[in-house]
Formats: C-alpha cells, sequence, structure tokens
C-alpha cells in the first residue's frame, strides 16, 4: 500500500515537472468504428464576435473531415434553450458532443444526462459545477486574469509602489471565466495598498452597452478613475466609450480580454484600449480532439491553449500579419 502511494506521488511529480499531466491521465471513451459520425456543438450564444470566429474556427476545422456530419446549435443566450439543444443530440445519439455552456450549474445537469448515455462530451471555454465530462478545452482565466492584474501594477506605478483606482467590469457572474479573471486579478493586486477597487462586483454579462451603463454610472460617482479591467474585450470598450461621451477617456487605461484582431486588437492599436490579453477560441482544438476520440485515441482530460500579452508595442504588428494594416 505505502509502496503504492509513493509511486503514485512520483508519477503525479513527474506530470507536474514534464508539465505532461495532459498524457499522464489520458482518457478513453468508447467510440463505435463507423464510417460518417455525427457531432453535435452547441454554442451558447452568437451575439459577440469572439463567438462568430469560434464557430468559424470549428466549421473550418470540421470540413477537413468528410466522414463528419456537425450539427450546430445555437443557445441564444439562454440556458434553457442550451439544455433543449442538448437534449436534441442526446435523442439523435450524436458520437460527440462539443459545448460551450452560457453558466455552469443550470448545463451541469444535461452534460451529466449525455455521459450516462454514453455519450462523450468535450466541454468548451466556459466549464461546468462537476468534472463529470470526457475533456475541457479552454484558456487558463486565472493566469489570465493574474497577468492582467500584474500588467495593471506595473502601469499604476510598479510592484509595492502601485497606486490608482480601478473599476473592474465582471463577465457573466454564473460563468467560470469571469469567476477566474477576477480571482486572478484579485490575487496580484491583493498586496498593493496604494490601489483602490472603487465599485463592488458588477455583472456586464460580456456585453458592452451594459459595460456602458457600469462605467458611466461609475464615473458619475468618481472624479478619479485610473484604471479599467473589463473580462472581456466587448466591454473594455464600452467603458471606453461611456469615458469617451464624458471627455475623460485620455485619464483612464483600459484593460480587456480576448485579442480578436478586428475587434480587441483593432482598439489597442487605435489607443482605445491600453491592453488586452488573448483568449483563443477552442473551436478549432476541440474538433481535433473529438476527431481523435471518434479515431479510437486517448485524450488528454484538460487541454490548455495559450495566451500573451497585446499592448501599443505589438498590435500593430499582428494587425499587419492578419491583413488588418
Ligand atoms: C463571448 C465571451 C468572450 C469571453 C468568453 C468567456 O461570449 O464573452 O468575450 O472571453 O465569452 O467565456
Amino acid at each position: 500500500m505505502k509502496r503504492r502511494i509513493v509511486l503514485m506521488v512520483v508519477f503525479s511529480l513527474f506530470c507536474m515537472i514534464t508539465k505532461f499531466e495532459n498524457n499522464c491521465f489520458a482518457v478513453d471513451a468508447k467510440v463505435e468504428t463507423k464510417a460518417k459520425y455525427t457531432i453535435g456543438f452547441s454554442q451558447a450564444t452568437i451575439t459577440e464576435p469572439w463567438r462568430l470566429l469560434f464557430n468559424k474556427e470549428l466549421r473550418i476545422e470540421a470540413d477537413k473531415y468528410p466522414e463528419i456530419e456537425l450539427l450546430v446549435r445555437d443557445g441564444l443566450d439562454d440556458a434553457q434553450k442550451q439544455i433543449a439543444d442538448v437534449e436534441e443530440f442526446i435523442s439523435r445519439k450524436v458520437d460527440v458532443i462539443l459545448i460551450s455552456p452560457k453558466v455552469a450549474q443550470d448545463l451541469t445537469p444535461v452534460v451529466n444526462k449525455a455521459m450516462d448515455h454514453n455519450i462523450p462530451v468535450i466541454v468548451l471555454d466556459r466549464d461546468l459545477s462537476n468534472k463529470k465530462y470526457t475533456q475541457f478545452i479552454g484558456g487558463d482565466n486565472k493566469l489570465i486574469g493574474r497577468t492582467a492584474g500584474e500588467y495593471a501594477v506595473k502601469r499604476l506605478g510598479g510592484k509595492g509602489k502601485a497606486k490608482g483606482n480601478i473599476v473592474e467590469i465582471w463577465g457573466g457572474m454564473a460563468a467560470t471565466p469571469a469567476q477566474d479573471r477576477h480571482s486572478g486579478f484579485a490575487e496580484s493586486i491583493r498586496q498593493e495598498k496604494g490601489i483602490k477597487n472603487l465599485i463592488p462586483p458588477k455583472d456586464g454579462d460580456w456585453k458592452q452597452d451594459l459595460a456602458y451603463d457600469i462605467m458611466a454610472d461609475a464615473l458619475e460617482k468618481f472624479d478619479k478613475i485610473d484604471l479599467v479591467y473589463a473580462h472581456n474585450d466587448p466591454m473594455a470598450y464600452g467603458a471606453f466609450l461611456a469615458a469617451k461621451d464624458m471627455g475623460r477617456e485620455k485619464e483612464i487605461m483600459f484593460l480587456g480580454i480576448d485579442a480578436i484582431p478586428a475587434e480587441g486588437i483593432k482598439w489597442v492599436n487605435q489607443g482605445n484600449l491600453t491592453a488586452t490579453f488573448l483568449y483563443m477560441t477552442p473551436g478549432a482544438e476541440g474538433i481535433r480532439q473529438a476527431m481523435k476520440l471518434l479515431k479510437g485515441e486517448k485524450i488528454a482530460p484538460n487541454v490548455v491553449l495559450p495566451t500573451m500579452v497585446i499592448d501599443s508595442t505589438n498590435a500593430a504588428e499582428i494587425l499587419k500579419k492578419n491583413g488588418l494594416l
């Protein structure tokens, strides 16, 4: 028994040190070999450009495999509609379900139900309330939040000396990326006595117009705002517009997340946002992992997508590479 525990600890350490955990703990799902497969993709909403890019990248990847029939459903930003979409996939007995859940709690039971029906489920971008699914693919939102926090500290005077009033605008509070983006950021600014968070948590539901209202309210209440940290670029831009309408945009730094070239990176290059942090869409990777499963290969329980900082030092270069400058 003791030897087994020691072996397990050594194995886990090896996985951690070699950053090999994905392969060490690979999972396997029983999928029947067939000539044609159906993949059902349940998207939370298509109201934001990031979601449209996500769907586009997913479709481009799926088109590479003639053996796939892809069903895409739009949850219309409504958890009940999204539950019905997954129910439809279960009754059609699709071979794999991909889902990017609007919120964790409401979508967890139906994903668990799909797993009980032996349909593997790959969860994309936003997580669920339990781990009863085949694989999760997404960016490390805690790391993104921490990186944004470190960036804010640097721009507000540096470690131990930073000073400034901050407005944080949350994405959907019931969604895991918003929770992690908040806690990562909070971790980075916690030690800075000179940084003050001006407003209590406010749910911007990832939307530009809601963020505009939250910011307009904050601008009315506070004469000095130094930095806005919004959980995505559309909300950072909404906050920028609110400040611009009051002639105060030049005094404030705006940080967002996503870094879509035609959106966040363009806004950084125009000088509207100070920085954005890359949050890749998991569309293409979702299809690649589903294909592995369908071919009978083992897949990792967790795939983490990389991030990077985009500010005035590299925005133009990225836009050029994307043919947008
Ligand atoms: C799009 C979006 C992105 C954000 C992601 C978080 O719906 O709001 O802007 O990064 O969802 O899940």
